[in-house]
């Protein structure tokens, strides 16, 4: 794995480049990602390019021996373009117009700005495209980042007429698919179909699907015109996007098999903070981050793009836009980046080179201060350097159990929650918990994906089931864990005639006669186990394997098949994890909290989110070719394997 980090020549004086490219080299970076906001400063004027600038800054970090990721630098549209072209701009939800003064305020769907996107894109990969420095081109940045993914603008809506025409045929056909007599929405023609916004009370979930489906296959569409002039003008150099955190508004596996290496940008402090975890975790994994955030991404990315990632912004210290922005422990950030090591990253980079004293970001930390003296990532990514030198290549090995994530069920859970603590990403995160906290490895796969060769699967929840879905779960005879909402809706949003879990009813004989969501601090338990959030009354003949004390069956198994009519708490997830694992001969490792494993081919390596010590002589692994038995808080420590 190689490391990098992301720096912004355009914000320093030229005469620091040379003094910063040799302290990257002498750090232990060989990749320096660029240009990703620059479009002003390459096209200052319409049409007249300064390159020179560019050009002298790729020389200075190639001389120094490093290699550079260039981007396309489609997320910052200058004020000219702007004003140039007013209606390029998004337009949100509500309505109201994305101004200019800060980034991504452009509309996916305006086809000006498609052109411009081009247009820029074919002039810097003509320039840099055979250039010797270049090991790899960036698309844009962050797609969907400040809520941009799904707009409402007139050119989008335009568009989304034309993509609801060539799936539906005929207005008729649109109108029985979703339902449409209710309420007397029924449309004449597609010219009559507007973005389902603004309306007085909720729009009609299947045009709510439709239209995210409509507006993710527009991140696609836009991605993919970059991604075929840098293909064309840059023949065989990698083309990656940085995809974020926890972020599923677009399908990032139709995004990635454009891509040939996913990557992503790695917050785990801000995410912990900004996101659903508890308070007492807010508390514990303050300075670490939750133990699996970054885990699950990794392997969440490594299923994006067959198999090749990385990560392209690691936080190296407090950022700026959480609620609270903490420091990482020491240690914390050589821990991120050995992880992403064990997980089978390319490189990680850290965002960013020198903490910036202006603007937006200027409360975000660096791997060095704005005085350019060190900042405490700069030591622990030369230890981080130090680490991989020593430990040698890695390659990885197959995961035992699959986790099948799918965005379209995201959108569905978030469409119609039904509950408010029903949250996809939340649930799928739980699972992915239960098998980490054994030591079990995972990857985390799309639902086309190819499920032959996993000693157990595991999906959270599949709401719209597609029958070539399940062929693939037939065709399996190891353990797969079904969970609640799975085959509950058609693809166009209605209850299927057979009710739930509707077409997985070839898998498994039950079907789902009612459902009710809980709120929070209700549960129900029995013995050592307990559900919450949602439950689901089941019809069938099967013995439920684990029941409430009333009789209700929660946990149904079929042959290799189980289903789960509920959200199992971490108790019965916990349960189900060491029956599975015993049934299909997986390796356990229950784990101290806070700690976590990783295999490759040739080594393990534990990982302590924990914030104190944690002997690791019990997990009979013998002694460390790397760090200590007792490993510090944030500390890393490997083992050859036999
Ligand atoms: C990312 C973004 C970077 C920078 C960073 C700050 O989301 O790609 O440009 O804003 O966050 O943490």
């Amino acid at each position: 794995m190689k490391l990098g980090c992301c720096y912004f020549p355009e914000h320093w004086p030229e005469e620091m480049w040379a003094d910063d490219a040799r302290r990257m080299a002498e750090i232990g970076l060989s990749l320096v990602r660029v240009g990703e906001f620059a479009w002003r400063r390459i096209e200052p004027e319409p049409g007249i390019f300064d390159w020179g600038w560019l050009d002298r800054a790729i020389e200075v970090l190639h001389g120094a021996g490093l290699r550079v990721m260039l981007c396309t630098p489609t997320a910052t549209p200058p004020k000219w373009l702007v004003d140039q072209m007013p209606d390029m701009v998004a337009i949100d939800e509500e309505g109201r117009t994305r101004g200019f003064g800060s980034r991504r305020h452009y509309c996916f769907s305006h086809t000006g700005y498609r052109e411009e996107s081009r247009r820029i894109t074919a002039a810097v990969a003509q320039r840099y495209g055979g250039h010797p420095a270049i090991a790899a081109w960036q698309t844009d940045n962050e797609y969907g980042c400040h809520d941009t993914v799904l707009g409402f603008s007139a050119a989008a809506a335009a568009r989304f007429r034309i993509w609801l025409k060539e799936r539906y045929g005929d207005i008729g056909a649109l109108n029985t698919a979703w339902g449409n007599v209710f309420w007397s929405m029924e449309y004449r023609s597609f010219a009559e179909v507007d973005p389902p916004h603004l309306t007085v009370t909720e729009a009609n979930p299947a045009h709510w699907l439709d239209y995210r489906r409509f507006a993710s296959d527009e991140v696609v569409s836009f991605n993919r015109e970059q991604v075929d002039i840098l293909r064309e003008k840059s023949p065989g150099r990698d083309i990656t996007h940085n995809f974020m955190g926890f972020f599923t508004e677009f399908d990032h596996h139709d995004v990635g098999r454009d891509l040939d290496v996913a990557t992503w940008d790695s917050y785990p402090l801000g995410f912990l903070e900004q996101f659903w975890f508890s308070d007492d975790e807010k508390q514990a994994y303050l300075r670490q981050g939750h133990p699996d955030i970054a885990a699950f991404h990794h392997d969440l990315y490594r299923g994006c793009s067959n198999g090749r990632w990385g990560v392209m912004e690691q936080q190296p210290g407090p950022v700026n836009w959480a609620r609270f922005n903490p420091a990482p422990l020491p240690g914390m950030v050589a821990l991120w980046t050995l992880e992403a090591f064990a997980h089978g990253a390319e490189f990680t980079a850290y965002f960013r080179w020198r903490q910036a004293p202006f603007a937006q970001e200027q409360m975000h930390a660096g791997m060095l201060r704005p005085d350019g003296s060190d900042a405490e990532a700069a030591d622990e990514a030369r230890s981080a350097a130090a680490a991989i030198a020593q430990l040698g290549d890695q390659s990885s090995v197959d995961a035992p159990a699959a986790l099948v994530f799918s965005y379209e069920a995201a959108w569905v859970c978030g469409i119609q929650p039904q509950g408010l603590s029903f949250r996809y990403l939340e649930l799928a995160y739980e699972w992915y918990s239960a098998l980490r906290r054994h030591g079990i490895d995972v990857d985390i796969v799309g639902p086309d994906a190819d499920l032959t060769g996993y000693s157990a699967v595991f999906v959270p929840t599949m709401p719209i089931a597609a029958p070539r879905f399940t062929d693939t779960l037939a065709a399996l005879d190891c353990p797969v864990l079904i969970g609640p909402r799975s085959g509950s809706k058609t693809h166009s949003f209605c209850i299927p005639d057979e009710l739930a879990p509707g077409d997985l009813q070839r898998l498994i004989p039950l079907s789902v006669t009612r459902v009710e969501s809980l709120r929070g601090g209700v549960s129900e338990s029995r013995d050592d186990w307990s559900i919450s959030r949602w439950r689901e009354d089941v019809s069938s003949d099967l013995e439920p394997e684990f029941a409430l004390p009333d009789g209700r069956g929660i946990v149904f198994a079929h042959g290799n098949i189980r289903y789960v009519a509920a959200w199992p708490d971490r108790s019965l997830l916990d349960h189900l994890v060491r029956n599975i694992a015993a049934e299909a001969d997986i390796e356990l490792t229950p784990l101290p909290e806070g700690l976590r494993l990783r295999r490759t081919a040739s080594h393990i390596f534990a990982f302590n989110y924990s914030g104190c010590p944690i002997d690791t002589a019990p997990l009979g692994l013998g002694s460390p070719v790397f760090g200590a038995p007792v490993l510090e808080a944030a500390g890393v420590a490997v083992w050859a394997r036999a």
